[in-house]
């Protein structure tokens, strides 16, 4: 990597890399991605191992503090997890301004927004200050994220508020303010909660992504988490970034109603053509398998037959895979399965609608987007984000009164 520092601006020298595709913004310490071999680590760590022997909580703890949590860091960490579940009772107002039809990423990312108001000791927008109430402001901003999902889907589907329990791990929390009803429990399976917990440690965080760029942008300001969060939560509410699992769900749906198994797709998504892209399939960044979807595809089958649901869209994806894998014009390109292949049959499994998707794809990210603000935070040399652009516009004219103007 070629370090640019000293060549800034009054060198006049500008680097044009078109959506900063080969650019490095920043120096981090917290997630490894080798697109070219399919390699993940958080602090280290390969994402297989913590799939395999980790959960949300425990991944979100090394993901924000760098190391593994011992058993009294562990219990802490989950205790103040608990003590901030509950959503304000003036906050399900601002929730309740909006119509039910509204986006539910519009819906979170404005109550993220309005956090500051509710706790403003933890958003100063100073970052000395807010980094002494760090370890308070992180517990906060992924407890609630977690909450305020569940609140917005009980919201948008005329469903009564659920509280959080104080006795319920993190994602039995979740799926109990989802899905029980008052006075009624919801029977917990501790499958579905093991699959929660692997699809929103797999989301955990994903480098320099469009959201996590966003959240560093902006917090490289010095606003606070919670803002610099919220500028997240929409950049991930874009179809090309937090929605693609939505787009493949609904190809796998429309293959289904066709009656097709999947080759026609196969032939048709070869065309070049946008409209017909193979959804689920190439990165930006992996030019080979992305891991997470390795591990999510094999969770796909053990969780769906421990549920005992038989999805057609589970056979459909499996048929596209295979044949995928064995055409040159996917191998010539190196398209692999991305993360949002299987991410959406896993969530239907949970029961999670296609409404929600994004938003539980903010919930696993929450950990990444606070680690990523405290790196900027906590970085005595730090400067603003400002990058450059090369002008392609008007060269200079004289001003034309508008009596005169053809
Ligand atoms: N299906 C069919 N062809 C494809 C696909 C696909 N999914 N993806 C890329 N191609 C083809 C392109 O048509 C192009 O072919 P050409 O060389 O003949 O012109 C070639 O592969 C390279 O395509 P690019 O668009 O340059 O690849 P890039 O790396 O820029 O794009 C992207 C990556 C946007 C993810 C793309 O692969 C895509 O649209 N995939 C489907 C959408 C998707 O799954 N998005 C989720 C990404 S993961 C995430 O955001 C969490």
């Amino acid at each position: 990597a070629i370090d640019t520092r000293r060549l800034r601006a009054s060198s006049g020298y500008v680097a044009y890399d078109q959506g900063y595709g080969n650019t490095g913004s920043c120096e981090s310490e917290i997630t490894y991605l080798d697109g070219e071999h399919g390699v993940l680590r958080h602090r280290g760590y390969p994402i297989e191992q913590l799939a395999t022997h980790s959960d949300f909580v425990e991944t979100a703890y090394l993901i924000i503090y760098g190391e593994l949590p011992n058993v009294a860091k562990r219990k802490e960490f989950g205790l103040r997890l608990r003590k901030h579940a509950a959503i304000e009772t003036q906050m399900q107002k601002i929730l309740e301004g909006f119509p039910t039809s509204a986006s539910p990423m519009a819906m979170l990312s404005a109550m993220v927004s309005a956090l500051p108001a509710y706790y403003p000791d933890l958003a100063t927008n100073d970052f000395e200050k807010d980094l002494k109430n760090f370890d308070r402001a992180a517990a906060v901003a992924i407890s609630k994220v977690r909450s305020m999902v569940a609140m917005i889907y009980r919201y948008t589907h005329g469903l009564p508020y659920v509280f959080p329990k104080q006795d319920l791990p993190f994602c039995d929390n979740f799926l109990h303010m989802m899905f029980s009803e008052p006075y009624q429990e919801y029977e917990r399976l501790p499958e579905v909660s093991k699959a929660l917990n692997l699809l929103l440690l797999l989301h955990a965080d994903h480098e320099q992504n469009c959201s996590t760029s966003t959240v560093r942008m902006v917090g490289s300001s010095a606003a606070n988490l919670f803002a610099s969060m919220s500028a997240g939560i929409c950049a991930l509410s874009g179809p090309l970034h937090g929605g693609a699992n939505v787009a493949v769900m609904q190809m796998l749906q429309s293959i289904h109603d066709e009656g097709d198994d999947g080759t026609r797709f196969i032939a048709a998504a070869k065309s070049g053509n946008k409209s017909t892209r193979l959804m689920g399939f190439g990165h930006a960044v992996y030019r080979n398998f992305d891991p997470r979807a390795k591990i999510i595809g094999e969770a796909c089958d053990t969780v769906l037959k421990r549920l005992g649901i038989d999805d057609p869209l589970l056979h459909i994806a499996k048929n596209l895979e295979q044949a995928a894998l064995q055409d040159d014009y996917f191998i010539s390109r190196k398209l692999y399965p991305n993360v949002d292949f299987y991410s959406g049959i896993i969530m239907r499994a949970i029961g999670i609608p296609m409404d929600m998707f994004t938003t539980m794809f903010a919930i696993g990210r929450s950990p990444g987007y606070i680690a990523n603000w405290k790196e900027v935070a906590s970085n005595p040399k730090g400067r603003i984000y400002r990058p450059r652009q090369v002008y392609v516009g008007a060269t200079e004219r004289n001003y034309v009164p508008i009596a005169e103007r053809p």
